[in-house]
């Protein structure tokens, strides 16, 4: 079968449908409409339909999807269905959040191990993890098998230790640092930036309000005239 081409907005989604199944799975729901996906997941039930077409739709038969199917099989577009090891560089705050939940693991993310530059840092521990010297990364990775490296270093730092993980068999990077990381193509790259989830947010509040002031308006022009 000739391979399709699938937007980026679609794959966006995935996420997002995954992590309702599972939910629904865990509360031992066998099947769903489309329709009733839809209003859980506040989306059009063509929308889902449109998705889950590009995946040759996932035999909806009789009423609606068949939950633990449907949530294997994005599982498996996600590359949910194998386990990755992953280490963080970058002990500090977000470096330890990271490490302290839980999560991760139940998708199959396995953290393995934890890097810092500081000695201080070196030898202590995130849920039983020890935070290992930068000297010691190259070996680590090869030994351990690990395929992800997240960055929770400043942005300073990460076009070396970027560099230096290319040297590597590492096969992405879950970037946390404010730069822009120009690398093989074989080494995948995910950027999370907090703050443009924030600045989105903020722009919610600014479009509510505004909407909101013209609506008073209207209503006060109503009366008036
Ligand atoms: P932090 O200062 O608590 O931790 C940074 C850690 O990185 C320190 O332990 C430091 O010793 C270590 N480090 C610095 N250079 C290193 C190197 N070359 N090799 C190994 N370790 C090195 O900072 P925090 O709050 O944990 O933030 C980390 C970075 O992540 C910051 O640069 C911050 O801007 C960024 N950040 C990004 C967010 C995002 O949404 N993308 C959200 C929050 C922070």
């Amino acid at each position: 079968m000739e391979e399709k081409e699938i937007s980026p907005a679609v794959i966006g989604r995935l996420p997002r449908y995954f992590r309702y199944l599972g939910e629904l799975k865990d509360e031992g729901i066998e099947r769903i409409s489309s329709q009733d996906l839809s209003e859980l997941m506040q989306a059009t039930a063509s929308q889902i339909r449109q998705d889950f077409n590009n995946f040759g739709g996932f035999g909806q038969q009789g009423y609606g999807y068949n939950v633990e199917y449907l949530y294997d099989e994005i599982g498996k577009i996600l590359g949910l269905d194998r386990q990755h090891r992953f280490i963080i560089i970058g002990a500090g705050n977000l470096g330890r959040a990271l490490g302290n939940y839980m999560n991760f693991e139940r998708r199959g993310f396995l953290f393995r191990g934890m890097f810092d530059q500081n000695p201080e840092l070196i030898g202590s521990q995130v849920r039983g993890v020890k935070v290992m010297p930068m000297e010691e990364l190259e070996t680590f990775i090869r030994e351990n098998h690990i395929d992800i490296a997240v960055l929770t270093i400043p942005k300073a730092s990460a076009l070396n230790v970027a560099k230096r993980l290319v040297g590597t068999d590492i096969r992405a990077i879950w970037n946390f640092a404010h730069v822009d990381l120009d690398l093989p193509e074989r080494i995948q790259v995910e950027n999370v930036h907090l703050s443009d989830s924030l600045m989105k947010l903020s722009y919610s509040i600014n479009r509510y309000e505004q909407e909101q002031e013209k609506t008073a308006k209207k209503r006060q022009t109503g009366v008036e005239s």
